[in-house]
């Protein structure tokens, strides 16, 4: 495999809104980022993937942009994105920047334009029909809006005021391609493609994700604007096989590096249900889904490997156990990715092990999928407990609460009133007792970045789960030449017992890493600890 940059980088996942405010407004700004440089630089990652900074009037928070080409005001100006990307450039940290090419704000220019008339240059640029179809919107309800004044419908996936983009549209096509050579111009390192995999719908056959021109679009894409330059492309596909996955990843079809599949990430909801209709995680599956994923791309693809990002609720809370095991659960599921082939993606607080958040009151929160969801069960009489329950496990602002940063006033992130509130938790949990305690999740995640670093097993290393049917450990083996590498987490909180096969005994070994102080040697009966993890190098 040709080495890429990306092999051995990790990128760190950055929303910008609850990062770090400089100004006092109670929003996190460009400026607050660039303070913070240096901590990240120092956390080891190579790569930060903002979350939309364009300007937008953040119905979505940023992902309904209304211009391409400027800064959303709350965040600052062109001039501050400058000195972003060169004060980045100066540590070394590569820049992806966030684009939504699938829709826009209903106040982009160009949606303005389009609704004075069948007639205006742009109203192909958007999706307009007669009469609606059944196709509903991922945030509920229908994804058809009227339009009085041209007795017209348009179609959007997400909420009205996100207008979907018509990619059937070549000229639509050029603007993006344009726009998207004028940010790689400005010294941008790469981009995640927000819901890419909808770009090729057709709605009229009830087709969103997948559709049969999508790889034909990327393509050109790929043609007329980042192919020719060194970097790094992932695509959000919330749709995506291990057979898709290869389409978009398979380096000789020339679209994208990698993509953002979230198979193990709807383990938990009901068969067919909703993300809202809660289910107990099935671990089996869990496995089986990691192992798949790992084994089918080996050679073919590559993976992004992740369990946190913002529209996620936080990995430790969901995955692990957040009261008496935070620090070794959190560690435990950041060796089990870690360890995997592919880019990891940390999200802004994994480091630190941010967990969940519970408003008692729904004005509380902010996320327009979830007011969205709330009103429409409310209506439909589900009960308030149920609601606010899924808001708790699931809801997107889990992960959106201001990064805690110090145990002072609104955990230092902001001299004003925060736009979301703090976690609680933030007197316990935040970036300074992190930096001060040697043994703090924040330093674990430094040392797994290192590691990658230096062993070429963790890049290319072909995966195979082992102890399959093991129904509290999930346990693998990396193996590249003559490296090869025995992970070993114990998933649960309860101690338990594993008999190691026996290929793997009586060699020399050493310990990478592990999350507990006094290490647990490898002999034939290991005794795992409460989520204890253990990576040997054999
Ligand atoms: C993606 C984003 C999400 C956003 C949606 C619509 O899923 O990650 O935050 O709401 O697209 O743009």
């Amino acid at each position: 495999m040709t080495r890429k940059w990306w092999h051995d980088v990790v990128v760190y996942q950055i929303y910008p809104r609850s990062f770090m405010d400089s100004n006092g407004d109670g929003v996190g700004d460009l400026k607050g980022i660039i303070s913070k440089l240096d901590y990240l630089k120092d956390l080891g990652i190579g790569a930060i993937w903002l979350s939309p900074i364009n300007k937008s009037p953040n119905v979505d928070n940023g992902y309904d942009i209304s211009d391409y080409y400027d800064i959303m005001d709350d965040f600052g100006t062109i001039s501050d994105m400058r000195t972003l990307v060169d004060e980045m450039h100066s540590r070394n940290i590569k820049l992806i920047m966030d684009l939504v090419l699938n829709h826009t704000s209903d106040e982009h220019y160009w949606f303005k334009e389009a609704k004075k008339g069948r007639n205006n240059k742009y109203r192909d640029y958007y999706i307009w029909r007669d009469k609606p179809n059944e196709i509903e919107s991922n945030f509920g309800g229908s994804a058809w809006e009227y339009d009085k004044y041209s007795n017209q419908y348009y179609f959007h996936l997400h909420d009205k005021r996100q207008p979907d983009l018509n990619w059937e549209n070549p000229l639509l096509r050029k603007d993006i391609e344009k726009m998207i050579n004028f940010w790689l111009d400005f010294g941008v390192d790469g981009f995640r493609f927000d819901v890419i995999d909808l770009i090729g719908k057709e709605v009229d056959n009830l087709i969103t994700k997948n559709g049969p021109k999508l790889h034909e679009y990327l393509q050109e894409l790929n043609r007329n604007t980042f192919g020719k330059r060194d970097v790094l492309t992932v695509g959000e596909t919330w749709g995506a096989t291990p057979e898709i996955a290869m389409l978009y990843s398979n380096p000789n079809r020339n679209e994208l590096n990698m993509v953002f599949q979230f198979e193990v990430i709807s383990l938990d909801k009901k068969e067919g249900g909703h993300k809202w209709d809660l289910a107990p995680l099935d671990f089996m599956k869990f496995k089986k889904s990691f192992s798949k994923w790992q084994t089918c791309l080996y050679g073919k693809g590559w993976n992004s490997i992740f369990g946190n990002n913002h529209d996620l609720p936080r990995m430790v809370s969901r995955w692990g156990n957040d009261k008496e095991y935070r620090v070794e659960s959190a560690k435990m599921l950041a060796t089990m990715l870690h360890m995997q082939m592919g880019t990891p993606y940390i999200y802004q607080g994994e480091e630190i092990g941010m967990t969940n958040v519970k408003f008692d009151s729904i004005d509380d929160y902010n996320d327009i999928e979830c007011l969205t969801m709330y009103k429409e069960r409310m209506q439909q009489g589900y009960n308030i407990e149920e609601i606010m329950n899924s808001i708790y496990v699931k809801g997107r602002d889990n992960a959106r609460t201001p990064m805690q940063w110090s145990s002072g006033k609104n955990a230092s992130f902001t001299e004003g009133i925060p736009w979301l509130k703090i976690n609680e938790n933030y007197k316990e949990i935040n970036v300074e007792q992190a930096l001060n305690d040697k043994d703090s999740i924040y330093y674990y995640y430094k040392d797994l970045i290192n590691l990658r670093k230096k062993y070429d097993a963790i890049k290319y290393g072909e995966f195979k789960l082992i102890l399959e049917e093991n129904k509290e450990v999930f346990a693998y083996t990396r193996t590249y030449k003559n490296e090869q590498l025995l992970v070993i987490c114990n998933f649960y909180e309860d101690t338990t017992e594993i008999i190691v096969p026996r290929e793997f005994l009586g060699k020399d070994y050493s310990i990478l890493i592990s999350n507990y102080k006094e290490k647990t040697s490898l002999e034939e009966k290991i005794k795992l600890r409460p989520y204890e993890s253990i990576v040997y190098k054999l």
